[in-house]
């Protein structure tokens, strides 16, 4: 047992998607299952990790017993929950898809149809990830990209303005990977410009080969 790789590290890991409520039935929000944030939370706690899990409205399901979860509706929220456990972490995935933009303000009434040309301003969300990026101490920060063109030369771009240690890079061009399903098709980018792209695979294999390449970087 002595052997875990991941014994004794805080590990904090997001999921799922956020939630930015219009009225009190109507929200903005993306096709994010939580899956491969579930996955990797699996994997890290098997590892030995002492895992916190913040996860958006999701349906996925714990096996472990040993993973702290936090359940959040709205960006805000996950901001929260993050710089609170933040400080103390010394591994922050930030795999959730967190809504880029929030309604300006929220109708506390139901928004009514007969409102023909309804519009909705929008304002942009904090960015959890940014943040983290400026406020780091120890911790190893660990970011996502979901590209469409330039995929490597974008995600290279968010892990430098980040700060990030690894970004994750998950291509919509690749079929059967992403948002939805259970293989996900990544390449993971560390900040000394080393690129490896790994095949589809179960997001169980995914969160593995994520997780061996976090533990190299707390080996070197
Ligand atoms: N993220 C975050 N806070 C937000 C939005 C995103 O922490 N408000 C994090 C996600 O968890 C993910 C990473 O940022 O790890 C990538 O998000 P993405 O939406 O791909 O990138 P953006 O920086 O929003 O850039 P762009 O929309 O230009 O692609």
């Amino acid at each position: 047992l002595s052997k875990l790789p991941l014994r004794g590290k805080k590990v904090l890991i997001t999921a799922g998607p956020t939630f930015e409520s219009i009225d009190p039935v109507r929200f903005i929000g993306n096709h994010s299952s939580g899956k491969m944030g579930f996955e990797l939370a699996e994997t890290a706690s098997n590892l030995g990790a002492n895992v916190i899990l913040i996860s958006g409205p999701t349906n996925e399901k714990l096996k472990s017993k040993s993973i702290q979860l936090k359940l959040i509706t709205s960006s805000d929220q996950m901001f929260e929950e993050v710089v609170n456990k933040y400080r103390s972490a010394d591994v922050v995935i930030m795999s959730a898809a967190v809504a880029d933009f929030k309604p300006k303000s929220i109708s506390n009434k139901k928004l009514k149809k007969s409102n023909q040309n309804l519009s909705i301003e929008v304002e942009k969300t904090k960015d959890i990830l940014s943040h983290l990026g400026k406020t780091k101490t120890n911790q190893l920060l660990i970011g996502f990209a979901l590209e469409t063109d330039n995929e490597i030369e974008n995600a290279k771009s968010k892990l430098i303005n980040k700060n990030l240690d690894l970004i994750i890079l998950n291509s919509l061009n690749d079929k059967g990977a992403g948002f939805g399903f259970d293989t996900n098709k990544v390449s993971i980018i560390s900040k000394e410009n080393k690129i490896i792209n790994f095949p589809l695979k179960h997001k169980k294999d995914v969160s593995l080969d994520m997780i061996n390449n976090i533990i190299e970087l707390i080996n070197e």
